[in-house]
């Protein structure tokens, strides 16, 4: 409890699922929340419930993937929180299809929203985290970044692409107290894994030493430490909660 008392965190994707989770976490320790997320009902929804824990909270539309959208929620973030603190780039979708058949438009959407969405909401936090020299910046990667998966190529480049931004970054900004990490979940029960077909959900289910999906309940204390003082000397770092799908 408290170890994130005061703080100011963006959670993009945070209306449902793992995002949701993470807002609630933060909530549960202290910190004010701003839900980032394009379905505005769902992410009220998730803001009333953070705001039940005793914080504040608020809800913006957001698409992430969009330069001006992502300009107007920061600045609406800015207006309602105040600077922030820790950013959550949590926002995904999934998809999938055989690279032969798999059309430019495809590509190009699972790239915007999966991985350019990162740089666009990241890059406008930063001033403020360099001039208060304190920050944190987590970013929703998964597993399949490190293993590949059938059918998903677009979706795993995008998530190898965070890992990437995420070390670099990491390198940038550690001289101002900003920390950049990763957390890379194994299958996790949300609608964007009900997505996938039955067969592909059971193909996965018998991989995994677990023997079962994982809860986003799993997940969200995995991003507790990473936002506060407890999690300080990891940067450049990814973290995996997974099931024992990668074991690294
Ligand atoms: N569920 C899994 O098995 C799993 C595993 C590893 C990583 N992940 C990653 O975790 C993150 C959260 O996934 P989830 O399983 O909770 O999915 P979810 O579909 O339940 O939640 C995703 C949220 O992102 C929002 N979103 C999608 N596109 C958006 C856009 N363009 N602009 C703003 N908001 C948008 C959705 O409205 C939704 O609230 C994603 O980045 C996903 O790739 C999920």
């Amino acid at each position: 409890m408290n170890r994130m008392k005061g703080k100011k965190c963006v959670v993009t994707g945070g209306a449902r699922g793992i995002g949701r989770a993470i807002a609630l976490a933060f909530g549960q320790e202290g910190a004010d929340v701003a839900i980032l997320d394009r379905n505005q009902d769902l992410a009220r929804k998730t803001a009333h419930d953070v705001m039940a824990l005793g914080v504040s909270a608020c809800a913006v539309t957001v698409d992430v993937s969009d330069e001006s959208s992502v300009a107007a929620a920061f600045a609406q973030v800015a207006e309602q929180l105040g600077s922030v603190d820790v950013l959550v780039n949590n926002a995904g979708i999934g998809d999938s299809g055989l690279v032969v058949d798999m059309s430019v438009d495809a590509w190009d959407r699972m790239i915007a929203i999966n991985l350019r969405s990162v740089f666009l909401c990241t890059r406008l936090v930063l001033p403020g985290m360099i001039s208060q020299r304190w920050g944190r910046v987590i970013s929703t990667s998964s597993q399949l970044a490190h293993k590949g998966g059938v059918e998903l190529a677009h979706y795993c480049a995008a998530k190898a692409g965070i890992l990437g931004f995420t070390r670099s970054l990491a390198y940038e900004v550690a001289e101002f107290g900003i920390t950049v990490n990763a957390i890379c979940p194994g299958p996790i029960d949300t609608d964007l894994s009900a997505g996938l077909s039955e067969e592909w959900r059971a193909r996965k289910r018998a991989e995994l030493p677990l023997g079962r999906f994982g809860k986003v309940e799993e997940i969200a204390p995995t991003a507790v430490p990473l936002a506060s003082d407890e999690g300080s000397y990891y940067t450049g770092a990814s973290l995996n909660p997974n099931g024992g799908d990668v074991m690294i």
